[in-house]
């Protein structure tokens, strides 16, 4: 029982919540994220790039995990992984992802749906060696997803990783892939205290965006 009143005892935005005005947003989805992210940012939202994603394996059971957001701009919403991993199996089965934003401390919500492909192996690559000594030793470790033997097994790996990753900070890593989600759908929600949430979906149609509001 304790947990259950625990759980009864947990609020949601506790907060001053900002104003969200759908007539006012842009003709089109990006802009509108860039300037949530950044928002969300400010207002003290700790790790605001942060995001589930959602993926669909080969027998249609669904999945996911937390990732860290690389770019969303007009080419579409970025991140990297390994192909080889769950996430990039799954990928390779069914080409379509969902990402989900939440920062509570302005009570928004962010969901994006659409096909992924991967950027290709310069832009990975790239991608890879852009970020810090510890992503690139992350990624030399490899086997993401597969069963580990013994703690120390992976420490072996990492040390010899960071080492690799210090000495050649362009060392390439064949399965890291930068994968491009290309929207279809866009919904951004904001809470409100008395819980007449706003929630304001871009559907793509042709080439470009519907505006509609749904009921929360
Ligand atoms: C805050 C946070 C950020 C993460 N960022 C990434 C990332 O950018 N890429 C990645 O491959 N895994 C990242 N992970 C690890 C994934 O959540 C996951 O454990 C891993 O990718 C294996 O997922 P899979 O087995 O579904 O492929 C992150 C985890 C957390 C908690």
């Amino acid at each position: 029982m304790e947990f259950q009143e625990y759980l009864h005892t947990l609020r949601v935005w506790d907060v001053e919540l900002p104003q969200f005005d759908p007539e006012a947003a842009p003709d089109e989805p990006v802009a509108l994220f860039q300037e949530w992210l950044m928002h969300a940012g400010r207002a003290g939202q700790a790790e605001p790039h942060t995001m589930s994603l959602a993926t669909v394996d080969g027998e249609g059971r669904p999945d996911v995990r937390t990732l860290m957001l690389h770019g969303a701009d007009g080419g579409g919403w970025s991140f990297g992984s390994h192909s080889t991993s769950a996430k990039g199996r799954q990928l390779a089965a069914c080409p379509s992802a969902a990402l989900g934003f939440y920062w509570p401390a302005v009570g928004r919500q962010v969901r994006v749906r659409g096909a992924v492909r991967p950027a290709g192996a310069e832009a990975s690559q790239a991608d890879l060696h852009a970020r810090s000594t510890g992503a690139l030793a992350a990624a030399l470790v490899g086997h993401q997803s597969e069963v580990l033997g013994s703690v120390s097994e992976l420490a072996v790996a990492s040390e010899s990783a960071w080492a690799q990753a210090a000495a050649s900070p362009d060392a390439p890593v064949p399965s890291w892939t930068l994968y491009v989600l290309n929207p279809v759908e866009v919904e951004f929600f904001q809470g409100d205290a008395r819980r007449r949430h706003v929630r304001l979906r871009y559907r793509r149609e042709g080439a470009g965006w519907v505006r509609e509001l749904l009921w929360p």
